[in-house]
C-alpha cells in the first residue's frame, strides 16, 4: 500500500489527514483530489504541494474519466474518501449537491476502484447517519450495529453512501471499510461550522445565533485524534468492518457557547441570540468507540477542554484566514 488517494484533501479533515500521512509515512506517495468547492482551500496543504511531497489534482470525484485516469496514472493502492458536501443547513436549503458529491461521487469512486483492483477503500462517514438519541436516556450510545436513521438531507446522503459502500463489498467483494467519526473540531474548519462561526461573529462584534433551546448535545472529537484513528483503520482495520470514532466529549451547544464566550470575555446576554430551531434538528449524539479502542488500540490524545480553548484561540489569531476563506467561498 504505497500510493494513497485522498479525496477532499483541501477540506478541514482531509487537510489534517494529508499532513498526518505525509509526516507518518514518509515513503508513501500521496495524491490529493479535490474539486475546491466553497469549503475547499489549498492554504493548509500548500506547503506539502510546494515541497513536492504530495500531488494535487483539482477535480470532481463524480467525474469517472478523471477518476479512472488518476487511478491508472498513479497506480493508486488505497483510497480514503473525505470528499463531501458537509453542512447540514446547506442540505436543508438544497439537497441535490449532497446527492451529487456524497452518493454519486462515492459510487463513481467505488466503480473505478473495482476496475483498478484497489487494495483498500476507506469511506469517511459520520455519526449523523445513526440519527438522534433522546436526552432522557443519558447512557444510550450509537454502536456500529445501531440502525441507520438519518434525519437531514446531509446525513441521508451520507447514509446512502454507506449503503453503496456496503453493496460494493457484498456484491463485488471490494475491500472496503467505513469510519463514522463524531463532530470534529480544530484549526482550518470552514467558518460556517459552530466554533469558527461563533468566534468570527464575536470578533466582528455580532451576536451568535443559537438554535432552539441550545440543549442539543454533540460529541466532540479533536480532528487530529480523528485522523490518527482513520490512519489506523486504513492501515490495520479489518476489511468489511465499520468503526465508530468518538472521544466521549458530550456537551450541549449552550455549554460550548459558554466556553467560547468565556475565552472571548463576552457576556451571554449581550452576545447570544436564541433563534428558531433547525428543522429536523438531531437532539443528541453519543458515540460508542469501544470497538476501535479494543481492536486497534486507539485512544484520543487531546484533553477536550484544553484543546477546545486552543482551537478558539487559533481562530482568534487567524481571523484573516477565516475572512479570506469565507470571502472566496459561498
Ligand atoms: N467535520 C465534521 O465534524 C465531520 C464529522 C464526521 C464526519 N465528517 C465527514 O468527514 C469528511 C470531511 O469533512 P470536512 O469537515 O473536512 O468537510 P469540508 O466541507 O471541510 O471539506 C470537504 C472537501 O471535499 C471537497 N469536495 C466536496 N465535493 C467534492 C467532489 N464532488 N469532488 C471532489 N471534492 C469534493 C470540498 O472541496 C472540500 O475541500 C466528510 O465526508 C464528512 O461527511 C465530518
Amino acid at each position: 500500500m504505497n500510493t494513497w488517494l485522498i479525496t477532499g484533501a483541501a477540506g478541514f479533515i482531509g487537510g489534517h489527514f494529508t499532513h498526518l500521512l505525509a509526516r507518518t509515512l514518509p515513503g508513501a506517495r500521496v495524491i490529493a483530489l479535490d474539486c475546491l468547492n466553497y469549503a475547499g482551500d489549498l492554504v493548509h496543504i500548500q506547503p506539502l504541494i510546494d515541497a513536492g511531497r504530495i500531488v494535487f489534482i483539482r477535480g470532481d470525484i463524480s467525474d469517472r474519466p478523471l477518476v479512472d485516469s488518476v487511478l491508472r496514472q498513479h497506480a493508486v493502492d488505497l483510497i480514503i474518501n473525505f470528499a463531501a458536501q458537509t453542512h447540514v443547513d446547506r442540505s436543508i436549503d438544497a439537497g441535490v449537491p449532497f446527492i451529487h458529491s456524497n452518493m454519486l461521487g462515492t459510487q463513481v469512486l467505488l466503480d473505478a476502484a473495482r476496475q483498478r483492483s484497489v487494495e483498500r477503500f476507506v469511506q469517511v462517514s459520520t455519526d449523523e447517519v445513526y440519527g438522534s438519541l433522546p436526552l432522557d436516556q443519558p447512557q444510550a450510545r450509537f454502536t456500529e450495529s445501531s440502525p441507520l436513521a438519518p434525519n437531514s438531507p446531509y446525513s441521508a446522503s451520507k447514509a446512502g453512501a454507506d449503503f453503496l459502500v456496503r453493496a460494493a463489498s457484498i456484491t463485488h467483494g471490494l475491500p472496503v471499510m467505513i469510519a463514522r467519526p463524531s463532530n470534529n473540531f480544530g484549526p482550518y474548519q470552514y467558518p460556517e461550522k459552530l466554533i469558527p462561526y461563533f468566534v468570527m461573529r464575536l470578533m466582528q462584534g455580532q451576536r451568535v445565533p443559537l438554535y432552539g433551546d441550545g440543549l442539543n448535545v454533540r460529541d466532540w472529537l479533536h480532528v487530529q485524534d480523528n485522523c490518527r484513528a482513520l490512519l489506523m483503520i486504513a492501515q490495520h482495520g479489518q476489511i468489511g468492518e465499520t468503526y465508530n470514532i468518538g472521544a466521549d466529549n458530550q456537551i450541549t451547544n449552550r455549554q460550548i457557547t459558554q466556553v467560547i464566550l468565556d475565552e472571548m470575555h463576552r457576556s451571554w446576554d449581550e452576545s447570544v441570540e436564541l433563534v428558531a430551531d433547525r428543522p429536523g434538528h438531531d437532539r443528541r449524539y453519543a458515540i460508542d468507540s469501544s470497538k476501535l479502542r479494543q481492536t486497534l488500540g486507539w485512544q484520543p490524545q487531546h484533553d477536550f477542554d484544553t484543546a477546545l480553548r486552543q482551537t478558539i484561540r487559533w481562530y482568534r489569531a487567524n481571523q484573516s484566514w477565516c475572512q479570506n476563506t469565507q470571502s472566496q467561498g459561498g
